[in-house]
């Protein structure tokens, strides 16, 4: 079952009824400004910071779902009847329900008794301010009278204290208004040097700002009292919650339309110049006015939309690829590319399953949403790795997250998830294959963003590789520290009081416990630094990270192989974790997956005989299961893993983000068609005919789907900010498509479904368009290449200087 349907041409999600299994969202802005919005208009906007500095307020994990949003409300003057187009907050039965989520933006309307009305909600590129464009037609036979109240919630800035700090939060609201403009300014008296401001393009015939007036006492945002009435009270917040809404009253003849443009936005003064007169306490808005006033007219709203088309028209057309399934080119031209973007901008702060208070950037998550996203925007990266840079330790060691606004550190959370250095160096990597830019490695970057103690990023990537190697364990494999990828394996916690947070409670040593995963992934960081170092000109240090990673490949041979897989970890006692000695928990996805990624077994099949394991234990219709048996119960030396529900999350869900190691993994061991199965099965697009059983977005990954032990399985939960992301686009386009930056050049090494005749894609890399056309002439992964129709050494394409564009022919046998 379908709620709605993918309008390509138009890089759009149509929803097509309002009552969607959950909220499906979009994310606007894409630079500093950001909100998300959900198909009935949900959602809430911030700067930079969902945290710190949040401009509207929304409940999360509200009943009904999805309360707080960018609402409208028309009411019919003669009727007295109001309804909003956008279904919620009222929820009438509108006819032609539509939300169309596209690339930065969302149209969500519909009609209700002749009455047709959408509004299409944008950031545009470059401003800190949100634009509604609104739109209403009268499809009646008769003329209409009409009042459209638009209103939001301000937060009081700081989401976390605006959400519990009541005894003092209900009375410092501010607001002022000057021209029909609605100024947020609550505790700008003070410290704060920015405001919000809400606007609207046609002359308001009243307002109000206080949430209780407009509301009316123990009503909800489905019965606003001033709309019942037909009039705004013009009410002034002092305290309490201010709001910001606007009545405006419009006569339609039959057939016609009227547009009101609608500016939310977000802006900040320099600290001498707040007060205007100074030594007011009135806000000085002599910057924004110009702001407002352009983007009032619709004229200029129409031309910043299609600036944020044209921005995605070129972002898209990096990679546009033409393959034999429908829903790989949606995902790897449109939607995949789309999501990547919002996961490097968001990290996993703020989406409808985090609520923008808890976690900043992750350490870990930054580096891998770089592997989907450096191709769209190099320079952005570039600043990317180098924030992340500055909260490594001295010890190499990292912050586990950190506040996008102040660019700290996170002290709750701390250091010492042991894998969590490596990923810089993944991260690098990727970003030096993608641009070519080596300079980026004499950068300085601080330490924990102490002045002072910069270093070059090369030196950084040389402590995160050292940090592994000065904290190995008994069997000479990486001790894991709080966890590893797996946030969830916390086997230095054994916690038994309630409360306690499985991933900084540590009550052992931490000398025991040893992770396979972070071997297989030092294996791999060293192979990548080793060749990072050989072209920096250091070719003896570059043998001796070979050195050491073929080391810790034969150490896991030795002791992180079970017989017919990889182990997963030693525990605390020295016990295995992921054997076939295990009750539960013998077998593990994430060791499968990285060590053959990292190359490991190739040679002497232990790699296929990994990957015949996840087949025979793992693989599900609807995914890669993370382990089995699933654990039934909770085990005191494992941690948050088994204290999940069998079949979901950690505890033997399908964890999305490690299915593509698997996919990458079945590549390397040339099996296109498994790759290309277990790639379609956790393809949103190709689940979209389930969406009643998987219940997220169909047009975004989820972070992970019930596993077969759970009761729903193969329904999805926690859509878009996951590492899934970056992953999949990584694992189908550099993969299967084998489109793959490499330090000299574009690597073209397709592994392809046995069935495909081949594809075609445009890929731009280091500014030059490669059009490649992949041709198969036999069963297998052989490549022979030309270019220009001249034939070329090797995999590796590179256009010579001067070329803008060159065609690449690939013939597989
Ligand atoms: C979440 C975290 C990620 C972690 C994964 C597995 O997605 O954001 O850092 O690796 O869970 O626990
Ligand atoms: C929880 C989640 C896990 C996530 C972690 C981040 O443990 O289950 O997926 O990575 O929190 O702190």
């Amino acid at each position: 079952m379908q709620f709605g349907h993918f309008d390509d041409a138009n890089r759009e999600y149509v929803i097509t009824r309002p009552d969607t299994p959950l909220p499906w969202i979009n994310y606007l802005g894409c630079q500093a400004y950001f909100g998300i919005i959900s198909n009935t208009a949900g959602g809430y906007s911030f700067y930079r910071d969902a945290r710190l500095r949040r401009i509207t307020r929304y409940r999360y994990n509200n009943v009904p779902f999805d309360f707080g949003g960018r609402y409208i409300y028309l009411r019919d003057e003669e009727s007295g009847e109001f309804w909003s187009p956008s279904w919620q907050p009222t929820r009438h039965d509108a006819q032609d329900y539509s939300c169309r989520h596209g690339m930065g933006y969302s149209t969500i309307g519909s009609t209700f008794r002749g009455i047709a009305a959408s509004t299409r909600y944008f950031v545009p590129l470059d401003e800190n301010l949100e634009i509604w464009q609104f739109t209403v037609t009268n499809h009646r036979q008769t003329p209409a009278t009409l009042s459209v109240f638009s209103c939001i919630e301000f937060c009081l800035w700081d989401a976390q204290d605006d959400a519990t700090n009541f005894q003092r939060n209900f009375s410092t609201g501010q607001v002022e208004i000057e021209d029909g403009v609605i100024y947020h300014k609550t505790e700008y008296r003070e410290r704060r040097d920015h405001f919000a401001y809400f606007a609207c393009s046609l002359a308001p015939a009243g307002f109000d700002t206080q949430r209780e007036a407009f509301l009316g006492p123990y009503r909800g945002w489905d019965k606003p009292l001033a709309v019942e009435r037909g009039a705004s009270t013009n009410s002034v917040a002092h305290g309490w919650s201010p709001i910001g809404s606007h009545q405006v009253k419009l006569a339609l003849q039959p057939g016609e339309s009227r547009q009101i443009v609608y500016l939310l936005g977000y802006h900040e003064n320099p600290r001498d110049q707040k007060f205007d007169p100074p030594g007011s306490q009135t806000i000085n808005k002599k910057t924004v006015k110009p702001v407002i006033a352009k983007y009032l007219q619709p004229s200029q709203a129409e031309a910043a939309f299609d600036k944020l088309r044209a921005y995605w028209d070129g972002l898209l057309g990096i990679l546009d690829v033409k393959t034999p399934d429908p829903h790989t080119d949606r995902m790897v031209n449109i939607w995949n590319a789309y999501q990547c973007m919002a996961t490097f901008n968001m990290s996993r702060s703020a989406s409808f399953y985090e609520p923008g208070i808890g976690r900043g950037l992750g350490f870990r998550d930054s580096n891998q949403d770089l592997l989907g996203f450096v191709q769209m925007d190099p320079a952005r990266a570039r600043e990317r790795i180098l924030d992340l840079a500055a909260t490594q330790l001295p010890s190499g060691g990292a912050y586990h997250q950190y506040q996008p606004l102040t660019k700290r550190g996170n002290n709750d959370v701390g250091g010492n998830f042991n894998d969590d250095p490596h990923w810089l160096i993944i991260g690098v990597s990727a970003y030096l294959k993608e641009t070519g830019d080596w300079s980026i490695l004499d950068e300085p970057a601080p330490y924990d963003n102490e002045t002072g103690s910069e270093q070059p990023l090369y030196e950084h990537l040389q402590r995160s590789f050292r940090y592994t190697l000065e904290r190995l364990g008994p069997h000479g494999l990486p001790l894991i520290g709080r966890a590893d990828w797996n946030d969830c394996l916390n086997l230095n916690c054994f916690s038994d009081t309630p409360g306690q947070s499985f991933q900084t409670t540590t009550n052992k040593e931490g000398k025991v416990a040893e992770s396979v995963f972070i071997a297989g992934l030092f294996v791999l960081a060293g192979k990548e630094l080793a060749a990072i170092a050989q072209r920096r000109g250091l070719p003896a240090e570059a043998a001796n990270y070979l050195t050491e990673s073929a080391k810790m490949d034969g150490v896991i041979r030795q002791h992180g192989w079970d017989g017919e897989w990889f182990l997963r970890a030693y525990d605390n006692f020295g016990h295995k974790i992921g054997s076939k000695e295990c009750k539960e928990g013998q077998i593990f996805i994430e060791t499968q997956g990285f060590c053959v990624l990292a190359g490991i077994g190739l040679e002497d099949g232990l790699a296929q005989r990994a990957l015949d394991s996840v087949r025979a234990r793992l693989a599900t219709k609807h995914g890669i299961v993370l382990q089995q048996p699933a654990f039934s119960e909770y085990y005191l030396n494992l941690g948050e893993i088994s204290s999940y529900p069998p079949g979901y999350k950690e505890n033997a869900g399908i964890f999305c983000h490690n299915n593509p190691w698997v996919i990458i993994a079945e590549t390397q061991v040339g099996n296109g068609d498994a790759a290309h199965d277990y790639y379609s099965r956790i393809n949103p697009s190709a689940r979209e005919a389930i969406s009643d059983v998987h219940r997220c977005e169909p047009y975004v990954y989820s972070q992970m789907i019930a596993g077969r032990d759970a009761p729903s399985f193969g329904e999805a939960k926690n859509s878009w900010l996951t590492g899934t992301a970056a992953w999949n686009y990584y694992a189908i386009t550099q993969w299967i498509l084998g489109i793959r930056p490499a330090f000299e050049g574009l690597q073209i090494a397709p592994v392809i479904p046995q069935s495909w005749p081949g594809f075609d894609a445009t890929r731009k890399f280091r500014g030059v368009t490669y059009r490649i056309h992949v041709k198969r002439e036999g069963p297998g992964n052989r490549v022979a290449l030309s270019m220009d129709g001249k034939p070329v050494q090797g995999d590796i394409v590179l256009a010579s200087k001067g070329q803008t564009a060159v065609s690449v022919e690939v013939t597989l046998t």
